[in-house]
């Protein structure tokens, strides 16, 4: 008999020898208790989160645990269904309509995660004879979805619009072609150049769909995302967003102005075959989507957390993953998993969690320390985030 997990040891021996030399697992910390958005106990000690994706710190808002609460009290615990059969209650079509609100668009979808959003959306859309073109840093959950789909796959080189121009215009003109983009690209921090490559899928014929993941409440005028920012909301044809980063709960969904879009509801896969939401998550979500309609202010002081601590990182001598703070992502680069995982464990001890990415999560073989700043992190946090980075890298030798 062949043992089917052989295939891992390659993974178990790396894991293996990251922990020999001393190191804790970074990837099995438990958060013992959750204080704010932005402070945890981790091993008994107040830790500053700085590695959460609670951008608008909408997990403690008010209201938001009201509906929640509210919800439980009123509808129970779970739905028991899909959305197609007993599972759409009251609350999912609220929630749906305040996604409808927050986006001026026609429609709305929800799904029980943002991956089974990108699952099922493009894997029902683009079929056989069909063509997905997409960024080649995308989203695990993007690939999956193409994975999933019978369309044929088409890859170009990470934000590079000429690469994507000459990809489109390979294809056979009158085939159906579906551009994937993300706004923020979730290792790097970096955003998309939306404009161009929107403007080039349209000129060679193809629908475009646009993860906005990492931008929702944040990015634009009204938090629509970065195609909000960059002025092309009515050139994008779906945007896939989530729950489970601005929004402070989980969830995902999609939104779009087509008018055959409601067919997706009978046909999409990872939409019927599936549990609904229970009722106090889409309580809590469109709670605090409605909320996220009015967050400017929230949305200036996110901007000034996040030019603060790329500044400050840079200054102390770190390598980020991008020249200009471009999102509420900062990436720290590091030398190598093993100086990772010491930087890591080093800041942690300072009191600070921040994401340890590695390969296949990251591109180009890179490790790196993913800061995911929060509206609700004070400038007094933000400076002591500073000094805690000082610290840690002084002591592993990643700065001097
Ligand atoms: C770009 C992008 N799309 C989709 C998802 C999936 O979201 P969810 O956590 O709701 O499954 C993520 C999650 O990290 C993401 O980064």
């Amino acid at each position: 008999m062949t043992d089917l997990f052989s295939k891992f040891d390659p993974l178990i021996q790396q894991r293996e020898d990251l922990l020999a030399t001393g190191v804790t697992d970074p990837f099995s910390l438990v958060m013992e208790r959750v204080v704010s958005p932005t402070v945890a106990i981790c091993n008994g000690r107040e830790t500053i989160l700085l590695g959460t994706y609670n951008y608008m710190g909408m997990t403690f808002d008010e209201d938001v645990i009201a509906a929640g609460k509210d919800a439980l009290d009123k509808f129970g615990s779970g739905t028991t269904g899909s959305r197609v059969l007993n599972g759409t209650y009251q609350g999912h079509k609220e929630c749906e309509e305040a996604l409808k609100e927050f986006y001026a668009m026609d429609h709305a979808m929800v799904f029980s995660t943002g991956y089974q959003a990108n699952l099922g959306i493009i894997s029902t859309i683009a079929g056989k004879g069909d063509y997905v073109i997409l960024d080649i840093d995308s989203h695990a959950s993007i690939y999956d979805g193409c994975a999933m789909g019978n369309a044929e796959i088409v890859a170009f080189r990470h934000n590079d619009v000429e690469a994507l121009e000459k990809r489109l215009k390979r294809l056979p003109p009158e085939a159906g072609k579906l551009v994937v983009l993300e706004g923020v690209y979730s290792m790097l921090g970096d955003i998309a150049p939306l404009k161009e490559m929107i403007r080039v899928s349209k000129e060679n014929g193809a629908m475009v769909l646009v993860d906005e993941a990492h931008s929702m409440g944040f990015i634009g005028e009204h938090g629509r995302g970065v195609a909000e920012a960059q002025g092309v909301m009515d050139d994008v044809d779906f945007i896939i967003g989530t729950f489970s980063k601005s929004v402070g709960t989980v969830g995902g969904f999609c939104v779009s102005n087509h008018p055959k879009f409601e067919i997706l509801r009978l046909v999409c896969r990872p939409y019927v075959f599936t549990a609904s939401l229970p009722p106090s998550v889409v309580a809590t979500a469109a709670t605090s989507i409605r909320k996220l309609m009015h967050g400017s202010n929230k949305r200036a002081h996110l901007w000034e957390n996040s030019k603060t601590l790329h500044k400050g990182l840079r200054d102390l001598g770190f390598t980020l993953g991008t020249e200009e703070p471009q999102s509420a992502i900062i990436a720290v680069i590091m030398p190598d998993l093993e100086k990772g995982a010491m930087m890591w464990e080093a800041l942690l001890e300072e009191g600070l969690y921040v994401n340890l990415a590695r390969p296949p999560a990251t591109p180009a073989g890179m490790t790196l320390l993913r800061c995911s700043l929060c509206a609700e992190h004070s400038s007094e946090q933000v400076g002591e985030i500073l000094g805690r980075f000082e610290r840690a890298g002084k002591r592993v030798g990643i700065i001097g």
